[in-house]
């Protein structure tokens, strides 16, 4: 069984768990990692349905005494009424500083768990035990928690690190496709930030991850969560080398915002972004055209997008510019030189980057660059 750590140093070290089948053995693995015996899951009632009673079971079987509660699906839970909604049901339910939170869902139900664990009384243990392929390979591991602000995605949170991560990939077979294809895009960013051997075995991989054969679904997933425990454990709290992570988000998030989060899962948008980065580390005279082309075929080859829809090049600079990623009105930009090699760049002409994102919302073939 796969076995990863986040290594923070003594007591804040924890492990990542990958197995098929693992959610069975959540009780146990939470019974080693963590000291209360009271477990609060938060869910929401699709996943409840689907894995709420095999995930309570396994708590009950390590002695752990299991309340549960749902949230409503979908990214307008991250709010802060949901954070206090919450808490007040734990202080109704007489929880205490032992209360272990395990977050049982996607990117959503992990951050908002993570934040409630992070503020209730001061702070209390949390697990995450992530069910789509994007939380599995990145927003589980690394403790970034949040809620939304009505003026910014992410704006009020912190970084909590979890006591465990159990990922059990068996979940993904009630994925949707699109889901799990957006989720992809987090996994090629991460070959083409750090490692061009896992890039190389993506190519080749590619469709029997899509047809999610088990083995290796299992290894990419691995992979994956082994760079990111990597860059977390020298970089926690993203002072420098953790911001290589949002390769492809600049434009990403500014994709997603400028059509207020209803056009593209944000998968899809770092897809585009990432395309737009490789141009411009192209354009500036930093990569290959032959890695531009590489980064597009694989993104492609993941069912994910490698065009926009012709937004207006103007906005999205103006969104890039109230990112939480830019610094005194600079964008930073993380570039890639080579398969495997990131670094940022906050020094790029505006005409190049003007340039890059035209040509990746308009679509640009090959013989563009
Ligand atoms: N998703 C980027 C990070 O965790 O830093």
């Amino acid at each position: 069984m796969p076995m990863l750590q986040v290594q923070l140093g003594g007591q804040r070290n924890y492990p990542i768990v990958i197995q098929p089948g693992g959610l069975d053995q959540l009780g146990a693995w939470a019974q080693k990692r963590v000291a209360g015996r009271t477990a609060f899951i938060i869910t929401h009632p699709r996943l409840f349905r689907l894995y709420g009673p095999r995930a309570a079971d396994s708590l009950k079987k390590s002695h752990f005494t299991v309340h549960t509660h749902c949230v409503p699906e979908g990214e307008k839970t991250k709010s802060l009424q949901q954070l206090e909604s919450i808490i007040g049901v734990m202080l109704k339910k007489r929880m205490d500083r032992r209360t272990v939170i395990v977050a049982l869902g996607g990117g959503v139900v992990g951050d908002l768990s993570g934040l409630v664990a992070a503020t209730f009384m001061r702070g209390v243990d949390f697990i995450q035990v992530p069910t789509t392929l994007l939380a599995q390979v990145d927003s589980s591991v690394g403790g970034k928690v949040a809620v939304n602000h009505a003026l910014g995605k992410n704006m009020i949170g912190a970084f909590y690190q979890p006591r465990l991560v159990l990922i059990d990939p068996a979940v993904l077979a009630t994925l949707s496709a699109r889901q799990f294809r957006a989720g992809l895009a987090e996994v090629i960013k991460s070959a083409v930030i750090a490692d061009k051997v896992f890039f190389t075995y993506l190519e080749k991989n590619m469709a029997k991850i899509l047809q999610k054969q088990m083995p290796v679904l299992t290894e990419t997933i691995r992979r994956t969560c082994s760079i990111k425990a990597n860059v977390v454990s020298q970089d926690e709290k993203e002072h420098g080398l953790r911001a290589i992570l949002n390769y492809g988000h600049t434009l990403g998030h500014a994709l997603e915002a400028y059509h207020h989060y209803r056009t593209y899962l944000h998968g899809e948008a770092v897809a585009i972004g990432m395309v737009a980065a490789a141009l411009l580390a192209h354009m500036e005279g930093m990569g290959d055209k032959k890695i531009v082309l590489r980064q597009k075929k694989l993104i492609y080859q993941a069912g994910l997008p490698i065009q926009g829809k012709n937004e207006s090049v103007e906005k999205l600079l103006n969104y890039m510019k109230v990112d939480k990623k830019s610094q005194e009105g600079k964008l930073n930009f993380v570039l890639t030189p080579q398969i495997g090699h990131a670094r940022i760049s906050n020094k790029l002409t505006p005409f190049s980057v003007r340039r890059a994102i035209n040509c990746v919302v308009k679509g640009f073939a090959a013989e563009d660059i």
